[in-house]
């Protein structure tokens, strides 16, 4: 559901707020050399990286965007130092506690996706809370995906799919996109209409490979921590000025 149209009041009056995207993922990266820059370990970035999360998601309330999707954790960021990873399954740990409270009262529906049996149980228990707390909301649909792999996602999904097929509740010939896309994580969502990635890297990482199918992509040099109300609004800007064609002429 749309926020109220009260919240719009924020809106950049160059925005267009009938041509807005639905529904904004984003790989949230640069986080290590924004620290780097600074003389700072990696982990201050990461924690700076929260703060603009954070902001982001107001952000989106303010301007009446519906949904936020963001990639936190993947599959392949458990090769890094095991006190970087430990840092950031902590960090993920007290902000879906500590900022609770304010979801709850901003109205924030919280979804987690990605393969969540890896978490340990307090991670677990900390994200299965939050999730329920927040559940009822209309505001932002706010999804952090963690121990997320687009390729991973789809095997799982094919899994299931298969399971049901081998049962006989449904038969070869019943799978098509939709059935497949009811069978991922995101399935209660719509497509992302426009992808950011932050720190200038050229590539998607294993993120939302399904879902990315039509999105418009935004790549800006800004790293994570810097990216502001000021980097969303030229992002918007730019979303506002592509043509979605669709593959029709
Ligand atoms: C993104 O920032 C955060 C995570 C992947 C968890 P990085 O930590 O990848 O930062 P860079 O890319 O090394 O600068
Ligand atoms: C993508 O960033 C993952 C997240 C932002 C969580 P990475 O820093 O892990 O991606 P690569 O390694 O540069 O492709
Ligand atoms: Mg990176």
């Amino acid at each position: 559901m749309t926020p109220k149209t009260t919240s719009l009041i924020e809106l950049p009056t160059d925005l267009d707020c009938t041509q807005l995207p639905q529904h904004v993922a984003v790989i949230m990266d640069g986080n290590g050399r924004w620290a780097k820059q600074r003389g700072f370990p990696r982990m201050m970035g990461h924690k700076r990286g929260a703060q603009t999360l954070k902001d982001l998601l107001r952000c989106c309330k303010d301007w009446g965007i519906s949904a936020l999707t963001v990639y936190a954790f993947s599959t392949e960021n458990w090769g890094r130092s095991m006190e970087e990873v430990d840092f950031l399954m902590t960090l993920f740990e007290n902000l879906f506690q500590v900022e609770l409270a304010e979801m709850v009262s901003e109205q924030v529906k919280l979804e987690v996706v990605g393969n969540l049996v890896n978490l340990t149980p307090s991670l677990y228990n900390a994200i299965d809370r939050a999730k329920n707390a927040t559940q009822h909301n209309q505001g932002v649909r706010f999804t952090v995906a963690i121990n997320y792999g687009g390729r991973q996602e789809i095997v799982r999904a094919c899994q299931a799919i298969a399971t049901q097929v081998q049962e006989g509740l449904i038969k070869a010939s019943d799978i098509d996109e939709n059935l497949l896309a009811q069978h991922l994580d995101t399935a209660a969502l719509p497509d992302p209409d426009l992808l950011i990635r932050t720190s200038g890297e050229m590539r998607i990482s294993n993120f939302l490979l399904w879902q990315l199918a039509y999105a418009e992509i935004y790549v800006t040099d800004t790293l994570w921590p810097d990216f502001d109300r000021r980097a969303f609004h030229h992002a918007l800007l730019n979303y506002q000025q592509r043509h979605r064609r669709f593959g029709k002429a």
